[in-house]
């Protein structure tokens, strides 16, 4: 069985491909443009889309020694995510499928960082363990933040989630203030290693339940710079790692505290983290530690399975391919679709 998976949601064109269980390719463009735009342009990313979609997807089933004549399915991202990203995604996987005249699978974008625990890729020294059911994961990426209990590789509830940003919104909007490029997330991570957590301390709110919110400590990020640079020009340029780890840490513990909560609420200890925002090392630090001393058991995804990726979607189209879910060619993206 051989799966070639789209992702188109954001700004990442991607193709990857399942040959019998195990990942064989996994082609991934990141498009550079919108560095100049301090954030993702819509219409700009659909026309790179446009632009890599074709390179992109042979590359992959090249990489996977596998001919479009030996696919058994074409799965897609249907959403959430930007509209006119979605379409090309979509309509690219369903002209090969009707062209091939085999089944289309859709996935939800969500869902797909969550079962990227799943993946085994044709070469692992060893097969990573995998999540047991039903565990909670924690998904954190530019759009959304969510704590989801998976019961079952298609069966999850939502149990928590932002009111307002996502904590990769948060990273991201922190960096802007610091005048670094977008996304700035991971350039928080880098500078924050020799900095001190402890140098600043803001707020973490009180947001009651499972739910989070991010919109109130970028307000005081942003109040905090503007006082601390009308009172030294060069308070950015002197400060910038304590000032990213402080940062940082605020972000990981806002996450950490709602993790704890939802484990005593729900009694379950195993414990996932998934999204772009999985990638930070103080948040994978701070959860293997915490993981330790509470004896949860703890699994974080691969590097390249933490950013937006079609390995993910691959694995979620196999689940859906192995129960006969698959969708008809009248499909059309759902850039708010929910689980
Ligand atoms: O999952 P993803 O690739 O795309 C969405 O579905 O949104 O997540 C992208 C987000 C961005 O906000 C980016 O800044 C953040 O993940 N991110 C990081 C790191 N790597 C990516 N944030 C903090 N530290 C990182 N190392
Ligand atoms: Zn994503």
């Amino acid at each position: 069985m051989n799966i070639l998976a789209i992702e188109s949601s954001c700004d990442e064109t991607s193709a990857a491909v399942l040959a019998n269980g195990l990942l064989k390719s996994n082609v991934i463009a990141a498009q550079l443009i919108h560095e100049q735009y301090g954030g993702v342009v819509p219409e700009l990313a659909s026309r790179a889309h446009q632009q890599h979609i074709l390179p992109v997807v042979e590359r992959a089933l090249n990489d996977a020694n596998i001919a479009k004549t030996d696919l058994s399915a074409i799965a897609f991202t249907r959403g959430p995510g930007l509209l006119g990203s979605l379409l090309v995604g979509a309509s690219f996987a369903k002209a090969l499928a009707l062209g091939l005249n085999i089944p289309l699978i859709e996935v939800n974008h969500m869902q797909a960082h969550i079962l990227a625990h799943f993946i085994d890729a044709d070469g692992d020294v060893a097969l990573r363990p995998k999540p047991a059911f039903p565990f909670l994961c924690l998904t954190v990426s530019g759009g959304h933040t969510q704590l989801v209990r998976v019961n079952g590789p298609l069966d999850m509830d939502v149990i928590g989630q932002t009111q307002d940003d996502a904590v990769g919104e948060a990273f991201d909007k922190s960096a802007k203030l610091l005048n670094l490029p977008y996304p700035g997330g991971p350039l928080i991570d880098k500078y924050a290693k020799t900095g001190n957590p402890l140098a600043y301390k803001f707020p973490m709110g009180e947001m009651p339940g499972l739910d989070f919110s991010f919109s109130g400590i970028k307000t005081a990020i942003l109040y905090f710079l503007r006082d601390n640079v009308k009172a030294n020009p060069d308070f950015i340029a002197q400060n910038l790692p304590d000032i990213c780890a402080s940062i940082q840490y605020t972000l990981v513990q806002m996450l950490l505290t709602k993790l704890k909560r939802a484990v005593r609420e729900t009694g379950i200890r195993e414990i996932a983290i998934a999204g772009g925002v999985s990638a930070n090392s103080g948040l994978r630090a701070a959860l293997t530690k915490l993981g330790d001393e509470q004896q949860w058991n703890v699994y974080i995804p691969p590097f390249d399975y933490c950013t937006d990726n079609a390995a993910m979607i691959a694995i979620a189209a196999q689940f859906k391919y192995e129960q006969g879910d698959f969708t008809a060619q009248t499909v059309s993206p759902l850039p708010r679709m929910s689980f």
